[in-house]
């Protein structure tokens, strides 16, 4: 096929992208941006396949077909709540792909480099394969994570800042070595090593980041996906790839700075275990001279405290998630303003367990957009605020976050919901959230808890309305 056609195609492709990004920054525009992407991906594909390295179909079409089969069956399976999962898991792919086509680059018998390019070559390889395995220990370590079948709690080995420093001169000499190399088979020694020690020091970076961290970890490893797809288009000569990898790059490194500033952290202080790792206090109610009761409230008692009440704010947290109860949020938010009711949401940047994750079950449950504020948007107003309503969330409203220095999530900012007259707490037993860290919020003279399922909880309201 004219070479081009193909290049008009990249180029349609990446504006595509460019769009889609655009588009995913507002929720009103997500599904544009998402069909953007869908769109730029299709065109990238034929062209790519229409192009002449490509020779072999049947050699295409079989992986193409066995992999978009499993893929589509577990994309539409997939639980809201299990996506952040699956995110996590598709990145480790991008990483594991970059390994290999590192490895079949290097062995590739066709290329012929010398001199200068010969090295800019292997360099390109070197730096693939390392940031591929590193992005493909680190995705499964946040899948396990993620998933709960590995402990949020931080891993901290002694001395891990030496043994982090250590790998990385490790590194940078294997690396000298293999760009040394006369052969492939004297190259194939520190590449091999090096790769071992990158796979190591994956599953060391995401095992030493406490619960409350993993945000940043998380669109991190996103930004790593990007540059191992960047890198994996500079070794297969591929412009598109690197185009796209360098946007994903990109976009997930501002995540992951917009992340830190969410959470008061500094990127390298997360990246090396610095936080959410602390051992100290416990940021619990149960300390010296607090009150050690919480005060119970029913779902009827709660529709009447709603009822005479002018203003209301919802903090959705991730056990809305777990409890699919948007819908039935939506419609008592619908019933509320009804009745002349103030209703409005209030959303932390890592509430949940993927950057938006609340934004989309409240889009999802058509929530009108103009009532979902952002945490800096509202934390003054819940001062004036009659009731605020927490569902299924902990770590986001936890005051030991401001009062306790010596906290795991000391210093992040949080919604200060207790600042409202009433709040109401929503949740099924006195167990933490996902950082591991009690929450006093919980035994506050205004606090009420409704214990027990969030939809069930919320179906009773309703019905009690
Ligand atoms: P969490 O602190 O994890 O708290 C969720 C609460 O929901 C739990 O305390 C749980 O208590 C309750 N819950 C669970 N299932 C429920 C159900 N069916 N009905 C009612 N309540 C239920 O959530 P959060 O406040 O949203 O905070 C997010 C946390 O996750 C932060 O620590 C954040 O750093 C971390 N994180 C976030 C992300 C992103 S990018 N958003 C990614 C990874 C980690 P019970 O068990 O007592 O019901």
């Amino acid at each position: 096929m004219n070479n081009g056609f193909i290049i008009s195609a990249y180029v349609i492709s990446s504006i595509l992208f460019i769009l889609s990004l655009g588009g995913l920054s507002n929720q009103e525009t997500s599904r544009r941006g998402n069909i953007y992407g869908m769109i730029g991906m299709a065109i990238a594909i034929v062209a790519t396949l229409m192009s002449d390295q490509v020779s072999n179909y049947v050699l295409i079409l079989i992986p193409v077909i066995f992999g978009g089969a499993i893929g589509a069956y577990f994309a539409a399976r997939v639980e809201m709540t299990a996506m952040p999962e699956l995110v996590a898991i598709l990145h480790s792919f991008v990483g594991l792909a970059a390994t290999l086509v590192g490895f079949a680059t290097y062995l590739d018998p066709a290329a012929h480099f010398v001199g200068v390019e010969k090295t800019i070559h292997d360099v390109e390889i070197y730096l693939g394969i390392l940031i591929g395995a590193v992005t493909f220990t680190g995705s499964v370590v946040a899948y396990g994570k993620l998933n709960g079948s590995i402990g949020s709690k931080a891993l901290i080995l002694p001395a891990r800042h030496f043994l982090n420093l250590g790998i990385l001169i490790a590194c940078i000499i294997l690396g000298k070595f293999f760009i040394g190399a006369e052969s492939v088979s004297s190259g194939m020694l520190p590449l091999i090593l090096m790769t071992i020690l990158a796979l190591a020091f994956g599953v060391h970076m995401v095992m030493a980041i406490g619960g409350a961290d993993m945000p940043v970890v998380i669109s991190m490893l996103n930004s790593y996906s990007g540059w191992a797809a960047a890198a994996t288009g500079f070794m297969l000569s591929n412009d598109l790839l690197i185009v796209v990898g360098a946007l994903v790059g990109s976009s997930g490194a501002i995540l992951s700075y917009i992340m830190c500033r969410a959470m008061n952290r500094k990127f390298l202080s997360v990246i090396m275990g610095g936080f959410g790792t602390t051992t100290g206090g416990s940021g619990g109610g149960s300390s010296e001279g607090e009150q050690t009761e919480v005060t119970p409230i029913t779902a009827a008692e709660t529709a009447d405290l709603l009822t005479e009440s002018n203003s209301l704010v919802i903090v959705p947290g991730y056990g809305m998630a777990v409890a699919h109860a948007q819908h039935l949020v939506s419609e008592l938010t619908k019933k509320l303003r009804d009745k002349d009711i103030d209703v409005k949401f209030a959303i932390h940047p890592v509430a949940g367990r993927m950057p938006g994750h609340m934004n989309v079950l409240l889009a999802e449950a058509k929530v009108p957009y103009d009532i979902v504020l952002e945490m800096d948007e509202i934390n003054d107003d819940l001062a004036e605020t009659d009731v605020v309503m927490v569902i299924g969330a902990n770590d986001i409203v936890n005051p030991s976050a401001i009062d306790e220095p010596d906290s795991p999530i000391a210093g992040m900012p949080v919604l200060e919901v207790w600042n409202a007259k009433s709040v109401i707490v929503m949740k099924r037993s006195m167990a933490s959230g996902y950082a591991g860290v009690e929450n006093p919020l919980f035994f506050k003279d205004n606090t009420q808890m409704l214990f027990g399922d969030a939809k069930e909880s919320v179906e009773t309201i309703v019905a009690s309305l």
